[in-house]
């Protein structure tokens, strides 16, 4: 979604931006630009890709001490360049990027129209941009910083902004209520973004900004404090991120480094919190929580797109290891309905980016009724991170391919900490079987190195497929949410129509839709359900349907059933997830690869929504 950079400093403003903007590439967006000051205020922007811009720049190359950039993933208004942020008040003098919604901006721009101002774009953002301007030239605020707080106080709707001002040349403006915006400390130079990644290479001091603050920064110094004026000390926080981190490590795509990353990102999702000579799980985050975790009525779990998958599979493994009732919730239905949900429930947010909107409103709202909220997070320090009672993070490193891969996976091994370690405290879960799980644990980095060894074989089984235009993935139990999330892969980045179902749902409907066209993948590799997913596979094969299959090693029947299939090594039933999602990670990726499509950046997507 929406990015921002902004830099303040000795250093080719410019180049320092355009580089910026690259690092929020990952996030999704549609068009791209920035505004430079230098003695005059200088604006290029445009639809399209940062390298558009880039080339823009290299034509009408333009100079400043000072600037602020942005990618769009629109919003209001189509994608074009009138549209494309920077926005421009009316006098030219002000300029805004802005990520989020200004929810009355209908109702703004009136009044402003009955002004006399007129608007270029469709956009909300320009709608605050003229309204900063309008209260600075009407003297109702003693400067241009009361202006802008003035102006704020009047939006309802959520922001992330950056401003400048020609008249105020040496400064930077920035202000957040719902959309993520921290500033970078180099030395005698300021940086703004709205992640760390652009920062990381310059600096790692970093300050964050909640909610209703904003800052005024100079190329020294910078001032955080409310938008009612009250000034604030803030915690300058040390980045943890690597360049390497966000880079491609010589891969051709951030997904497909993400996938073989996974060994290493369980191994260090797990590392210091299992204890294999005492069969323990120590998890730092919910320490002090645990008594009241265990206590629990239910745990109601709530995320958004693969986070929810993961959450699916904390259900199977919570009621199964820690017997506790678990609901799972999409979070924007959950904020929505005046949930039922009290001091005796936990809600459990999980997030990779932490700054999913609706997660965050979902949070808010059960911490509102009195429960104990807690996250998995990806990204260290994120809002959600920062706004839960307690927490696990997945430590799997920075994710930028928009499609979730490592992230999932790491999800998934937290959730099987969690339930582990409840199981254990609330004393239903056999101490033997605990023993088993927590070695299997350990040895599943090894078992996903396995399944990577045979990429070249997906990679083949997926030119078969490139053109198939629908896909069925069924799965059950522990794989039904594997068989939602092969399918949300591969929709997402290759754009074929794919649906995951449980496999006994099949009957109800989907196999009215099973031919010689049809892939089925079927996701067989949980023992108790064996019998009936080779049921499941003759009925499929009775109608023609091309059969795939994610099956153990040892599942000869599975095997000369199907068309195609991917062998996995035996693991405990629960873990089944953390194995079969491999093999339909890379699927998608070769499939969508070989249909030319933007694995790393899919049309329409974005890395981290946060808008509602
Ligand atoms: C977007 C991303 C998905 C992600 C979902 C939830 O839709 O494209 O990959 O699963 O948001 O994001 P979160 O950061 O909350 O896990």
């Amino acid at each position: 979604m929406c990015g921002i950079v902004g830099y303040i400093g000795d250093q080719n403003t410019s180049e320092i931006l355009v580089n910026g903007l690259k690092r929020l590439e990952y996030r999704g967006y549609d068009s791209a630009g920035l505004a430079l000051i230098n003695g005059k205020l200088d604006i290029i922007k445009g639809k399209g890709k940062v390298a558009s811009l880039e080339k823009k720049l290299k034509k009408q190359s333009i100079e400043g001490w000072l600037g602020i950039a942005h990618t769009r993933w629109a919003t209001h208004g189509e994608p074009n360049d009138i549209n494309s942020h920077p926005h421009l008040s009316q006098s030219g003098k002000i300029a805004v990027v802005h990520n989020g919604i200004i929810e009355n901006y209908n109702s703004l721009k009136k009044q402003l129209a009955s002004k006399g101002r007129t608007f270029q774009s469709e956009t909300d953002t320009e709608v605050l941009t003229q309204l900063i301007e309008e209260i600075h030239e009407n003297g109702n605020a003693p400067d241009f910083e009361g202006a802008l707080q003035l102006a704020l106080k009047q939006v309802v709707g959520t922001y992330g902004i950056a401003v400048i001002n020609l008249d105020e040349p040496g400064r930077i403006y920035v202000a957040r209520k719902g959309s993520p915006l921290l500033l970078g400390i180099g030395e005698n130079e300021m940086f703004i973004a709205s992640d760390a990644s652009p920062i990381v290479e310059h600096t790692k001091k970093v300050v964050y900004l909640e909610d209703g603050e904003m800052a005024v920064v100079t190329k020294n110094d910078y001032q955080v404090k409310t938008i009612d004026d009250v000034d604030l000390t803030k915690e300058i926080h040390e980045l943890a991120l690597s360049l390497d981190a966000i880079e491609k490590a010589g891969y051709p795509h951030f997904m497909l480094k993400e996938i073989f990353e996974q060994p290493r990102s369980v191994a260090d999702c797990l590392r210091g919190r299992i204890r294999t000579d005492s069969h323990t799980i120590q998890l730092g985050g919910l320490v002090d929580v645990m008594d009241r975790l265990v206590e629990a009525r239910r745990i109601v779990i709530a995320a958004c797109g693969t986070s929810w998958h993961s959450g699916l599979v904390g259900e199977y493994m919570f009621e199964e290891l820690a017997k506790l009732p678990v609901e799972v919730e999409y979070a924007s239905e959950f904020r929505y309905r005046d949930p039922l949900i009290g001091e005796d429930d936990v809600l459990l947010v999980i997030s990779q980016s932490g700054e999913t909107a609706d997660t965050l409103a979902a949070l808010r709202e059960a911490k509102k009724k009195g429960a104990l909220v807690l996250g998995i997070c990806n990204v260290v320090g994120s809002t959600i991170a920062r706004e839960t009672d307690a927490g696990v993070y997945t430590h799997a490193g920075p994710e930028i391919g928009v499609a979730s891969t490592k992230a999932f996976t790491a999800q998934v091994v937290v959730l099987a900490m969690i339930a582990i370690a409840l199981g254990q405290r609330r004393g239903v879960l056999e101490d033997e079987y605990a023993g088993r799980l927590i070695d299997e644990l350990n040895r599943l980095p090894d078992k996903i190195d396995k399944i990577l060894e045979q990429s070249e074989v997906i990679k083949k089984m997926a030119k078969l497929f490139t053109y198939a235009p629908n896909f069925l993935y069924l799965g059950r139990s522990y794989n039904f949410p594997v068989a939602l999330e092969g399918a949300l892969k591969l929709k997402e980045i290759s754009y074929i129509h794919a649906e995951g179902y449980p496999a006994a749902e099949m009957k109800h409907g989907p196999i009215a839709l099973i031919d010689e066209m049809m892939p089925v993948v079927v996701i067989a590799a949980t023992d108790h359900t064996n019998d009936k997913m080779i049921s499941n596979i003759e009925e499929v094969k009775a109608r023609k349907g091309r059969i795939v299959s994610v099956t153990n090693d040892e599942n000869h029947e599975v095997k000369e059933l199907s068309e195609f299939f991917i062998s996995i090594p035996s693991t405990e039933d629960c873990f089944s997830p953390l194995l079969t999602v491999i093999p339909l990670q890379l699927l998608s990726y070769y499939i969508a690869v070989n249909r030319g499509c933007n694995v790393d950046q899919p049309r329409n997507l974005a890395k981290s929504v946060t808008v509602e």
